[in-house]
């Protein structure tokens, strides 16, 4: 079977890691018969070397055959470009099946170039929603989520969501392919990561911030409070910097103080081990919010929703918008309990998406 893999952004080459390393494990063990062909095709959304080949080096994930080099641009060009240059690819390549991602631009146009030449789709982290179309993502999954033949949902809350939009046919729960790559960092980062080595950082004594999303690097006001919120704390900051951030600071002339520690983006292990010795970690990142859970960090989230719901229901994620005051207060009070429940599965999700594919596949 021929599966094309179309990925383009930071968080999906940690989720396509995991799903390499299944589909390699599987070929090992499984008869011909069944053997799996990755194609990656890389949309070049992202393209500085810490955003993007990092992951590729550190996480041996297989070089992809097709690079498309697209890069940045306003969300339509960019979205359309990405289409016409994949669908020439698919095209050439004929595969059985499409895998895509999460939300972002390039999950977008690989679904819909797949659907248009009619190959089937299956969609990793489907059924989530913010319901605030106001946010690139949401329309990106939504979409993704309605063109696509198999719905590989990390939980019960988003089976519930594509069922409220009327979806149930090839909707599966597999569990969430970043608890399978969480897990193969934590038995790596002793020896993968030299970061608080390198930066001299003790065990808990220290935040960790990221800030990327549109809706706070693009919004003034926001990007302002939580900044003043950051100046505004005693304690030392880690800020692992996105570039359209780091871009976004400096023509506003946005300063911090010096106790926050601006650094390039750092790769995934010395991700995982930052995360795993703050003392709390601030961010509108989706994955980190689910990383922070595993890993027992309080998390506060600098949204004013999220779609991880259920680690805000269980009391290890705040959500305090872009407000100023309340994050402060979150940094001082916020307190988790003492127990947590499992979410998201239990680090097999990848395995469970070959089989889901391969199951399909056999019933056609
Ligand atoms: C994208 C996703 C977002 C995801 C994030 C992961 C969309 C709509 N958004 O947001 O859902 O959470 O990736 O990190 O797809 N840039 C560089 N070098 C790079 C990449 C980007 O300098 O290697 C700068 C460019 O100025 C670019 C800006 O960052 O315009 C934004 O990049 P883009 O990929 O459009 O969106 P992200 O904010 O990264
Ligand atoms: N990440 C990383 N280095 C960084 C920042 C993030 O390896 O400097 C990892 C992080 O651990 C998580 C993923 O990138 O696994 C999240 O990506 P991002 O926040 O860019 O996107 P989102 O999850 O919000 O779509």
């Amino acid at each position: 079977m021929k599966l094309c893999t179309i990925i383009g952004a930071r968080p999906q080459f940690i989720k396509t890691a995991a799903v390499s390393r299944a589909i390699a494990e599987h070929n090992r063990v499984k008869t011909q018969s069944s053997n799996i062909t990755e194609i990656i095709i890389h949309t070049g959304q992202h393209y500085d070397d810490e955003m993007s080949a990092i992951f590729f080096r550190e996480l041996e994930i297989p070089e992809p055959k097709h690079n498309l080099n697209i890069g940045s641009g306003a969300h339509g060009k960019q979205t359309g470009e990405m289409l016409a240059a994949i669908e020439k690819v698919l095209i050439k390549e004929n595969p059985n099946w499409v895998l895509v991602y999460g939300d972002t631009n390039s999950t977008l146009s690989g679904a819909l170039a797949a659907a248009k030449l009619h190959i089937p789709i299956a969609h990793i982290e489907a059924g989530l929603r913010s319901y605030n179309r106001l946010m690139p993502e949401e329309i990106n999954r939504v979409v993704a989520d309605h063109i696509s033949h198999l719905l590989l949902c990390p939980s019960q809350v988003a089976v519930n969501n594509l069922s409220a939009e009327g979806i149930s046919k090839g909707v599966k729960i597999v569990g969430d392919v970043m608890a399978d790559a969480l897990q193969f960092a934590v038995r790596h980062i002793q020896t993968k990561a030299d970061i608080k080595k390198k930066f001299q950082l003790q065990n808990k004594t220290y935040l960790l911030a990221t800030i990327h999303r549109a809706e706070n690097t693009d919004n003034k006001k926001r990007l302002q409070n939580i900044i003043s919120a950051l100046n505004a704390l005693e304690e030392t900051i880690i800020l692992p910097i996105h570039p359209r951030t780091r871009k976004i600071l400096h023509d506003m002339n946005l300063l911090l103080k010096p106790h926050v520690r601006i650094i390039d983006p750092v790769g995934y292990f010395d991700m995982i081990a930052l995360e795993y010795s703050a003392r709390m970690i601030l961010t509108d990142s989706g994955g980190i919010q689910k990383e922070a859970y595993w890993l027992k960090v309080p998390c506060i989230t600098l949204r004013d929703e999220t779609e991880w719901v259920e680690t805000v229901e269980n009391g290890w994620n705040k959500l305090t918008g872009a407000n100023t005051i309340a994050i402060i207060d979150a940094v001082h009070n916020f307190m988790p309990p003492a127990e947590q429940a499992t979410l998201y599965g239990d680090g097999q999700a990848a395995s469970r998406v070959l089989q889901e594919i391969l199951n399909y596949t056999e019933r056609k």
